[in-house]
């Protein structure tokens, strides 16, 4: 079977989460190297013993939202894969208060990790995919940022929808330099995130979906191999919905 991303080098933030590091999988499998980036190196190198890609993968412990650890990963990328070719932001967290109960520190965490986080990882990505003439940048957004769907939170909401304009701005400004920017904007999947819902929200979430599932982090593992593969060259600024068809 062909590999769709062989010799490509990607960077995955969030890399230890359900879905980062189900899209690290999937890319290993595909040919790529992959640098995982994440919170603690307790779990990032528990996570790289599982996946036993050898010198094919290389960790990097950081916070998403500072400059100084992200351009690490990106230049860990180019000195021990020989590029970066690929960026996937997959970190982010969830807090989902009514307004009343939201804080400002509740709104400024969310904010910081999930928007200002993805800003901070495409801009330490950008200048490296631009000098070596393109790339691929796939964020992810959330049905919560397209519908402003009922209990992820006003941070959410406004975290992931921050996320869907930073990529469509981006599309624009980095295309001239062969770079692609989409976002995959995920529906409920099966995980720790949504660990965090009471049982009686997971199930009117089923409820409301046209296939009957929670998605698996494989779902949006194969959109991002797609998005990052060399078929979705000409598709840029769009958001993907792999949603089952959750779409309130
Ligand atoms: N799970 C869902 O139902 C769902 C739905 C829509 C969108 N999403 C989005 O998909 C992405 C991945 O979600 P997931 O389900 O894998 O969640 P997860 O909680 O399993 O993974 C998130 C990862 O982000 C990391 N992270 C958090 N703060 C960080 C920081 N400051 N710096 C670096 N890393 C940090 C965490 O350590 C964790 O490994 C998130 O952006 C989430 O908002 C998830």
């Amino acid at each position: 079977m062909q590999m769709r991303l062989k010799d490509k080098v990607a960077l995955i933030t969030g890399g230890v989460g359900d879905i980062g590091r189900s899209i690290a999988e999937e890319f290993l499998r595909q040919g790529a190297a992959v640098v995982l980036f994440d919170l603690g190196d307790e779990l990032l190198a528990a996570t790289a013993a599982e996946l036993a890609a050898g010198d094919r993968l290389s960790v990097v412990s950081g916070d998403v939202r500072n400059l100084t650890d992200l351009e690490k990963a990106a230049a860990t990328a180019r000195e021990r894969h020989g590029r970066l070719d690929i960026l996937v932001t997959c970190a982010g967290v969830l807090e989902h208060m009514p307004i009343d109960k939201l804080s400002m520190a509740n709104w400024d965490r969310v904010i910081g990790v999930n928007l200002t986080g993805t800003f901070v990882a495409c801009k330490a990505a950008a200048p490296i995919m631009k000098a070596s003439g393109g790339g691929r940048i796939i964020t992810i957004s959330s049905v919560g940022g397209r519908t402003g769907r009922p209990h992820v939170g006003a941070d959410y909401a406004a975290s992931k929808g921050g996320v869907i304009g930073l990529t469509m701005l981006l599309a624009k400004e980095l295309g001239q330099y062969g770079i692609t920017v989409n976002s995959i904007a995920p529906g409920p999947i099966g995980g720790r995130m949504l660990d965090q819902l009471p049982p009686e929200n997971i199930k009117a979430l089923i409820g409301t979906a046209c296939i009957g599932r929670l998605g698996r982090p494989l779902d949006i593992a194969r959109a991002a191999t797609f998005l990052a593969s060399d078929e979705a060259e000409w598709i840029t600024g769009e958001i993907l919905d792999v949603n089952g068809g959750v779409y309130i």
